[in-house]
C-alpha cells in the first residue's frame, strides 16, 4: 500500500506550508544559502518523520496546531542529514528527491552549510514556538535534549559515522542493526516521542508502548529503505538505485539476503504492531504499513 488516507494526506499538507513559513525567504541576506536551504527542504520528501508527529500526537489526542514545530524541526533534521549524507565525502549522492542533490544543484560548501543551518533552525523553531508555551517547561526542554540526542553522536551521526567505517566490510548482522538502529532508526523513534511530549502528561506504560512501537518502526524503514535500493529504479525512488552495492556498503539484503531481509522486515512491522496492543491509534497502524509497503 503506497497511497496514504486523506488523514495522513492532509498532514503531508499541512507539513508543507509549516515549512514553508518557517524557512527564511530566499531573498534574505545571504540569498544563495536561504535559496538552497529551501531547495533542499521544499521539494517532494515522504514526511514520514512528522507524519509520525501528528500520528503520535492526534493519537494522544493533541491538536495539530500544536505538533506543527516539532514536526518540522525532525524533518530539518531529516533534510540536513540528508544533504550531509549525499556529499562525495560521504555517500557521493547525485540524486535526491528526484532532482540534483544540493551540492550538485550549489556546490560542496554550500551543502555543508545548509546542513549546518537547517540542524540550526530545527533548535531554533522549537524552542521559540508559542503553541508549545502551554507544556510545562521541563518537558519542553525534555523535546530539545530528545532530539539533540537522536540527532547527535549518539544517535543519527553516530549511525552516520558507523556506516562509513563499514564500507568493504562485512559486518555482522547485529552490527548492522546497531547501525541502522542509530542512522535511520534514531530520528524516528524521535519523531514518536516528541509527538508523545505534546500532550498535557504521558502515562508512562503508554510512552514504552510507543516508544517499543518506534524502535521497530525505525530499524524496518531503513531495511525496507536497504531492499529497494536493490530492487527498484532510480525514476521510482528519485534517488539513484543501486548505489549501496556500487559503494560497497553492507546493507541487509548484502548481509543477510534478500528473502531474510524480507522476512525481518515482516517480523519488525508485526513486533511494531504488536506494541500497539490495545492503542486506538488507526494512524500509527497506517504508518507502520506504509513503512514496510512503500515504494519509495
Ligand atoms: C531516506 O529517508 C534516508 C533514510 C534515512 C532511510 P526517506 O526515505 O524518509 O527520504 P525522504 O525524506 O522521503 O526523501
Ligand atoms: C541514510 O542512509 C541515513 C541518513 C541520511 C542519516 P542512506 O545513505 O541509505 O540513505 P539514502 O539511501 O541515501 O536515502
Ligand atoms: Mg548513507
Ligand atoms: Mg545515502
Ligand atoms: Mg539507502
Amino acid at each position: 500500500m503506497s497511497v496514504l488516507s486523506p488523514a495522513l494526506q492532509g498532514f503531508q499538507t499541512r507539513i508543507e506550508t509549516v515549512l514553508a513559513a518557517l524557512l527564511p525567504a530566499a531573498d534574505l541576506l545571504p540569498p544563495r544559502l536561504h535559496e538552497a536551504m529551501r531547495y533542499s527542504v521544499l521539494n517532494g520528501g515522504k514526511r514520514a518523520r512528522p507524519l509520525l508527529v501528528y500520528a503520535t500526537g492526534s493519537t494522544l489526542g493533541v491538536a495539530p496546531e500544536r505538533l506543527d514545530v516539532p514536526a518540522a524541526a525532525l524533518e530539518l533534521i531529516h533534510v540536513y542529514s540528508l544533504v550531509h549524507d549525499d556529499l562525495p565525502a560521504m555517500d557521493d549522492d547525485v540524486l535526491r528527491r528526484g532532482k540534483p542533490t544540493c551540492h550538485c544543484a550549489y556546490d560542496e560548501a554550500t551543502a555543508i552549510l545548509v546542513g549546518d543551518a537547517l540542524q540550526a533552525l530545527a533548535f531554533q523553531v522549537l524552542v521559540q514556538s508559542p503553541a508549545l508555551d502551554v507544556l510545562p517547561p521541563r518537558q519542553r526542554l525534555l523535546m530539545v535534549q530528545q532530539l539533540a540526542q537522536a540527532a547527535g553522536s549518539r544517535g543519527m551521526v553516530g549511525g552516520q559515522a558507523i556506516d562509513l567505517s563499514v564500507i568493504n566490510a562485512s559486518p555482522s548482522e547485529l552490527e548492522l542493526e546497531n547501525m541502522h538502529i542509530h542512522k535511520t532508526g534514531a530520528l524516528i523513534r524521535c519523531s514518536v516521542l516528541l509527538g508523545a511530549y505534546c500532550a498535557d502528561a504521558v502515562d508512562e506504560g503508554l510512552l514504552l508502548q510507543l516508544d517499543h512501537f518506534a524502535k521497530c518502526l525505525g530499524l524496518a524503514f531503513q531495511v525496507q529503505d536497504d531492499i529497494l535500493d536493490v530492487e527498484s529504479d532510480s525514476g521510482t525512488l528519485g534517488k539513484t538505485a543501486g548505489a549501496d552495492a556500487a559503494a560497497n556498503k553492507p546493507t541487509y539484503p548484502s548481509i543477510i539476503g534478500m528473502a531474510a531481509s524480507k522476512r525481518k522486515l515482516r517480523e519488525l512491522h508485526w513486533e511494531a504492531v504488536r506494541a500497539l496492543e490495545g492503542l486506538d491509534a488507526p494512524l500509527l497502524y497506517e504508518i507502520a504499513e506504509y513503512t514496510v509497503s512503500r515504494v519509495h
